[in-house]
């Protein structure tokens, strides 16, 4: 789609947890795929971001909002109190509904009294956003801590056209009612015009619940889910990367010198990247077992090869982040303590986020991909690494089934990752992979990476909120 300033459109407002400034595009891999694709979306508008700074203070309380503008982005940000953070993002949203989103009931903690932080932090949310919001403007509300915001901004008497995109996926029905009140949640989903998911897996259950557990009526066809006398446009929109702005990152110096930095410290080896925020979700300690299955089958092969893993700490006061963390420092350190030589180390495992240009770098010297998420609502590295490549000697793309992407994607070299022996055999396979099939299938995952990008997802969004 052409990029235009779009000066005939609403005003459009964004509202969610997470808000990157400009400036912050730098920490592509700490910030997860949401703020780098809603800073796109609204750089190509004129539009306010409003959410949480990522600062506790007990200022919040007060109402007082941090507005700024950078590149046309104006953000608009209030400080949460340590209650809050403790109750609303580090309690319900990311120890009850992501665990629980993810399919990982056995890590989702359901506790009374984080459930009424959420809700209590939605009121504020509710309260403080109402007064910035204009007759006209398009209203879009995002991920799982903000579910209920869409009703309690009606309750305030706001009639504009509000939406809702989920970024993570939605679970079977079986998982999502051992949520308690899970009912009261899915109503509340049913005050926006319209519901967004990243793929038609997810939007799929989103609608078997609405038929079956609350008896809407859903149209199918149509994407229309029916209840209590309001209609809800319910559909997928998968999100893609900018694709402007990332595929343009090759000519950067930064990136050049990335590349060039991967490229002279491996010397010989082929280079294998893994980039993601140090989440459970992301498999990332499967990955590891993958690698180290393929290492015991071919003992030769690990002098040949180097595996980067890039995994900024997230959530670090979450028990679950802080225990994958330690699963991973020991498995990583068990292999590279008995495959490494005095001059050589296996595995390299950073703990720290890199810009987009350093990203686009290293993706284009390594020759392996491997994006294993156990379970993810997308995955917007996946793209980025088919976007990083060279045309000419592309690298090979080994995607999980599981993320949303992978029915985007299904060129990439898809596996099961919970199996060891299926990430090995999918190494080796890429390893073999001749120059003629690496390049055929990087013609097709190249063009759903250019032509889904972000920009269409904004757009195709924004049309059905328009028409609701
Ligand atoms: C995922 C979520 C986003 C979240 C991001 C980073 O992509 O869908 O809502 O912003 O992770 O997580 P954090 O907790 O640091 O915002």
């Amino acid at each position: 789609m052409e990029r235009s300033t779009l000066t005939d459109q609403p005003r459009l407002v964004v509202i969610s947890n997470r808000v990157a400034v400009p400036k912050a595009r730098g920490a592509a891999g700490a910030q997860g795929g949401l703020a780098g694709a809603l800073l796109a979306a609204l750089s190509d508008r004129k539009g306010l971001w409003f959410g949480w700074s990522g600062q506790e203070s007990e200022s919040g309380r007060t109402g007082h909002i941090d507005t700024q503008t950078n590149d046309g982005v104006t953000t608009a940000t209030i400080d949460l109190s340590q209650r809050d953070i403790d109750e609303y993002y580090n309690g319900y949203a990311n120890s009850t509904l992501w665990p629980l989103f993810h399919y990982r009931l056995d890590l989702a903690e359901y506790e009374r009294e984080t459930g009424k932080g959420y809700e209590r932090v939605n009121e504020r949310f509710a309260d403080q956003v109402t007064p910035l919001i204009e007759p006209d403007d398009a209203v879009w509300v995002h991920d799982y801590h903000l579910i209920p915001l869409g009703e309690r901004l009606r309750s305030r008497g706001l009639k504009n056209r509000i939406g809702f995109f989920l970024h993570i996926p939605w679970p079977p029905t079986r998982l999502f009612v051992s949520l308690p009140y899970h009912e009261r949640l899915v109503r509340t989903l049913l005050y926006y015009d319209v519901v967004g998911f990243q793929t038609q897996e997810w939007l799929e259950s989103f609608l078997h619940y609405c038929e079956n557990e609350l008896g809407a009526e859903v149209d199918g066809e149509k994407g229309t889910v029916s209840f209590e006398g309001r209609t809800t446009i319910a559909r997928a929109y998968p999100i893609g990367i900018d694709w402007d702005h990332f595929s343009q990152l090759g000519d950067a110096g930064e990136a050049r010198q990335a590349q060039q930095r991967l490229l002279s410290s491996s010397r010989r080896r082929t280079a294998m990247i893994g980039v993601d925020r140090l989440d459970y979700s992301k498999g990332i300690p499967e990955r590891i077992d993958g690698i180290g299955r393929f290492f015991d089958k071919h003992p030769e092969r690990v002098q040949d090869l180097v595996f980067i893993q890039i995994a900024p700490p997230s959530r670090e006061d979450v028990d679950s982040y802080q225990a994958i963390r330690a699963e991973l420092e020991q498995k990583c350190g068990r292999i590279n303590g008995a495959r490494s030589e005095v001059d050589m180390v296996p595995i390299r495992y950073v703990n720290r986020g890199y810009s987009h240009e350093e990203l686009f770098g290293f993706f284009r010297a390594a020759k392996i991909g491997l994006v294993t998420p156990l379970r993810d609502g997308m995955n917007l590295v996946a793209k980025e690494y088919i976007a990083a490549q060279d045309p000419e000697d592309p690298g090979v793309l080994i995607l999980s089934r599981f993320a949303g992407a992978a029915a985007q994607m299904p060129d990439a070299v898809l596996v099961n990752p919970h199996s060891p022996d299926d990430i090995a055999h999918a190494i080796q396979t890429a390893l073999d992979m001749t120059l003629e099939e690496r390049k055929a299938r990087y013609q097709k995952l190249i063009a759903t990476v250019r032509d889904d990008n972000v920009q269409d997802w904004t757009a195709n969004f924004l049309r059905d909120l328009s028409e609701a």
